[in-house]
C-alpha cells in the first residue's frame, strides 16, 4: 500500500474533510492520529477507522496551542512509532458581509485558520527534522484561498494565507528532505451540509457540477503524502470540480 509504515497526524479530523483524510490514509495504510479540539468527536473517527482494518488513535489537539502540537507531535511519535506525513486540516469556513465583519470575527478566523495552519506545521516540521527521516505536510486551502468570495473577507484572507505560507515552507523545509504541498477543496459534502444540494452559484462555474466528497479531498493527500510525490513541492492542487478553471461555460 501506499502509505505502508507511515504514521499520520490529522488536524480537525473528528468531522467533516479531516474526517474523509483520516479514512484515506487509513486505507492506504498510514497509522493515524486523529486529533480535534473535540475529542469525542476524534474518538468516534479513530473508532471507526480501527473497525474497518485501520490503525488509528485519537488524541485532543487545538491547533492554536503550539504547546498542543508539540504535544500531539510526541505522541504519534510515542503511541504509533513516528511522524512521517502532517495534515493541518482544521479550520473554520464562517462568513459575514465585510461591511458587517467586527475585527474580531476576523481576528478569531485568522488565528483558526492561518496561524493554526503555521504554529501546527512548524511543530511537526521541528520533529521531522530532528528525526532526519524527512516527511510531507499537506496543508488545505479552499478555492476560495484563490479567488475572492462575498462574505470570505476573513475565509478567503486566511486560506490565500495558507497559499504562501505552504510555498515558503516547501522551500525552507526542503534541504531536510520535507515536502509541502496544499489542498484546495471546492464544495465539498460534510456532515453539517449533507442535506444540502450545491448552490447554483457554485454548480454554475463547475465542469463537475455535484458536491465533493471528504474521501475524495483524503485520495488528493494520500498522493501528495506518498514517495509517489517526490518532485512536487510548494503546489496548491484543486480539489473543486473544476471550479478555479472555469471561464465562460455557456454561449
Ligand atoms: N467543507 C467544504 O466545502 C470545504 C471547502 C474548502 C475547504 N474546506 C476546508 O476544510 C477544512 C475542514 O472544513 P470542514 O467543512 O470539514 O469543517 P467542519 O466544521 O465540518 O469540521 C472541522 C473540524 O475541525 C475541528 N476544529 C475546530 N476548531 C479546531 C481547533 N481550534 N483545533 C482543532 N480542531 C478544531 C472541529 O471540531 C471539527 O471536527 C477547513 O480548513 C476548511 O476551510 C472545506
Amino acid at each position: 500500500m501506499w502509505l505502508s509504515e507511515k504514521v499520520a497526524i490529522v488536524t480537525g479530523a473528528g468531522a467533516g474533510v479531516g474526517r474523509g483524510i483520516a479514512r484515506a490514509l487509513a486505507e492506504a495504510g498510514a497509522a493515524v492520529l486523529v486529533t480535534d479540539i473535540d475529542l469525542e468527536a476524534a474518538g468516534r473517527v479513530a473508532s471507526e477507522l480501527e473497525a474497518a482494518g485501520g490503525r488509528a488513535q485519537a488524541f485532543r489537539f487545538d491547533v492554536r496551542e503550539p504547546a498542543e502540537a508539540e504535544a500531539a507531535c510526541a505522541a504519534a511519535v510515542e503511541r504509533l512509532g513516528g511522524l512521517d506525513i502532517f495534515v493541518a486540516n482544521a479550520g473554520s469556513t464562517a462568513r459575514l458581509p465585510f461591511l458587517e465583519m467586527p475585527k474580531r470575527f476576523f481576528t478569531e478566523l485568522l488565528e483558526l485558520n492561518l496561524t493554526g495552519t503555521f504554529v501546527s506545521c512548524q511543530a511537526a516540521a521541528r520533529v521531522m527534522v530532528t528525526r532526519g527521516r524527512g516527511g510531507r505536510i499537506v496543508t488545505i486551502s479552499s478555492n476560495s484561498g484563490r479567488f475572492g468570495g462575498r462574505g470570505r473577507a476573513a475565509y478567503s484572507a486566511s486560506k490565500a494565507g495558507i497559499i504562501a505560507l505552504t510555498q515558503t515552507m516547501a522551500i525552507e523545509l526542503a534541504p531536510y528532505g520535507i515536502l509541502v504541498n496544499c489542498v484546495a477543496p471546492g464544495p465539498i459534502r460534510t456532515e453539517k451540509t449533507a442535506a444540502d444540494r450545491p448552490s447554483e452559484a457554485f454548480t454554475a462555474r463547475m465542469a463537475l457540477p455535484r458536491f465533493g466528497e471528504p474521501i475524495e479531498v483524503g485520495r488528493a493527500v494520500v498522493w501528495l503524502a506518498s514517495e509517489a510525490c517526490s518532485f512536487t513541492t510548494g503546489h496548491t492542487l484543486g480539489v473543486d470540480g473544476g471550479l478555479t478553471v472555469t471561464g465562460i461555460m455557456e454561449g
